[in-house]
Formats: structure tokens, sequence, C-alpha cells
């Protein structure tokens, strides 16, 4: 496995990879790596004669400097799991060398996707994950790059970077990896105190909640019934419940059964911030 710090020396690297008419498959990460991260890596590996796999905590994407600073860092272990993995390529540049000395984010639109849920509640978050993402799809070139669908809405925009701006890679989605409980897979977890990670899996419960309870009535209802017991939960701060379109991320008035939707939840677990969604 080779680590990069320099984009100089990795366009170099798979510069010469594309001379052999490689594939290359992309995986970019924000470090504290876990089976769900793996899983990207290992369909990854399967569809790419290469896999290119980036550790940067972009701080363009944080609106909260506590968020930021808190963000947890375990490089070395990192490297050791992407060495068992197979992983070809690790890119790991610092701020000033993936930003040019000007660590601030572009300005994009991307049709509305980006105005409810992250977006609403983490100004900025997605200017700085597009200007991140596009970065690195600049220096690397990839055929694929893999996103987890956990981080649905954040999927749905780099579609959309993608097309908007005509770069030549094939975004694959890949489904949420989820704990034993039920717990979705997040570099965050590890943060969580004992009390807070014995509360989680109620977030996925809701979320199964709110597929069993659009069989039986309206959106709005459903809503508030699930909104009704977080307030009861003496742990789990809702921030958001949201039901929308997949392509639009718009909440439909009702569900068509010709078009596919998704339930969103974002919760503060104590000090950590958990977002989890299910596809209805
Ligand atoms: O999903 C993440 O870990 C980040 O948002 C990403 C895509 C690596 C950009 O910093």
């Amino acid at each position: 496995m080779q680590v990069f710090e320099k984009r100089s020396a990795l366009k170099r690297c798979l510069s010469f990879i594309k001379e052999q008419n490689k594939q290359i498959g992309f995986v970019p990460t924000m470090g504290a790596l876990h089976n769900g991260h793996l899983s990207l890596i290992s369909t990854s590996k399967k569809n790419n004669h290469i896999t290119v796999v980036s550790i940067f905590v972009n701080p363009t994407q944080f609106d909260n400097k506590e968020d930021l600073k808190k963000y947890p860092k375990t490089l070395e272990h990192d490297l050791s799991l992407l060495k068992t993995a197979g992983c070809d390529i690790v890119f790991i540049p610092t701020a000033e060398e993936i930003y040019d000395h000007q660590v601030v984010a572009t300005s994009f639109s991307f049709n509305g996707l980006e105005d409810q849920m992250e977006g609403k509640f983490r100004k900025g978050h997605f200017d700085g994950v597009a200007t991140i993402v596009q970065k690195f799809f600049n220096i690397i070139s990839p055929t694929n790059s893999y996103f987890g669908e956990k981080d649905f809405q954040q999927l749905q925009i780099i579609k959309k970077l993608v097309q908007k701006n005509n770069i030549p890679v094939r975004i694959i989605g890949c489904p949420v990896f989820r704990e034993k409980d039920g717990l979705a897979m997040s570099s965050r977890n590890i943060k969580l105190g004992k009390k807070e990670r014995k509360a989680a899996p109620f977030i996925y419960q809701s979320l199964k909640k709110i597929n069993q309870k659009l069989s039986e009535t309206t959106i709005e209802e459903t809503l508030l019934f699930v909104e009704g017991q977080f307030e009861k939960h003496p742990i789990l701060n809702l921030e958001y419940i949201f039901i929308a379109e997949e392509k639009t991320l718009q909440t439909p008035k009702k569900l068509e059964t010709s078009k596919k939707y998704r339930a969103f939840i974002a919760v503060n677990a104590g000090t950590v911030r958990l977002i989890d969604n299910i596809s209805l």
C-alpha cells in the first residue's frame, strides 16, 4: 500500500496507472474507519483495478468549530485497517496541501437538494463537501467513486455535482452498514458515552416505525407520532425528521407507488450528532 501526502506525487503515480488503462475506484473518507468504510473499499476492489482511499477531515464542511475539533482521529489504526483491506493507495493531504493555503469553500447550487436536512441545520456544509470532493476528483480522476447511503443527501448532492459539472466519474451509493442492534455505523459512534450508545438504536427503531405507520396513516400523522416518541425520550434530542422523495428530496403530499421515498432522522445523543435514514 502506498501512502501519499502530496498531490503532485499522487498524480504522477496515478498517471502511470492510467496509461495502462486501469480502472480506478475512489473512496473519500474523513478517517476513523469502520466496517461501513471497509464495505465501500471491498466494493471498489471488486470493480476496479486500483482502489484509492483519502483520509482528510475537511474543515470547510463543519459549521461548528467544536464539532471539527472533536471529530475522531485514528490515523495509525486507519492505515493498518486499510492495509489489511487491500487498499492500494492512501491519500492523506494537509489542509494547506489540498486547499492551496486558502481554506475556503466554493458556493454551489444543487437545485434545492441542499435546502433541507443537513443543508438547513449545518450552514455551508454541502459547499464544503462539494468543494473537497471536486478537488479530489480533479486530482485522482477516478473511474468510480463510492459513497455510503447513510449520508443519502450527500450522495444525491455529489451525483448532482458530477452531472452539472460534467465530471467523468460514476458515483455509486452503497447501503447503510449497521451494528447488530441496528445503529448505523458512523465514525462518530466511538464518541458516544455508555448511556447514549445504549439509547442510539432507538433511531433505527423509529425509522422502522415510520415505515409501518405510513401504511396505516398520513405522512403528517406519522411524523407527529414519531416526534412525540422522541419528545418523551430521556437521552436523544431530535433535530429533524423528514420524509422525502429520493431524487428531489422534497416531501410529497402523499406517497405514490411509482416513486421511491426515504425517511431521515438527525438527533443529538449527548454531544454526538447522529444521522440515519431508511428506504420506504
Ligand atoms: O462522508 C464523508 O466522510 C465526507 O463528507 C467526505 C465525502 C469524505 C468529504 O469530506
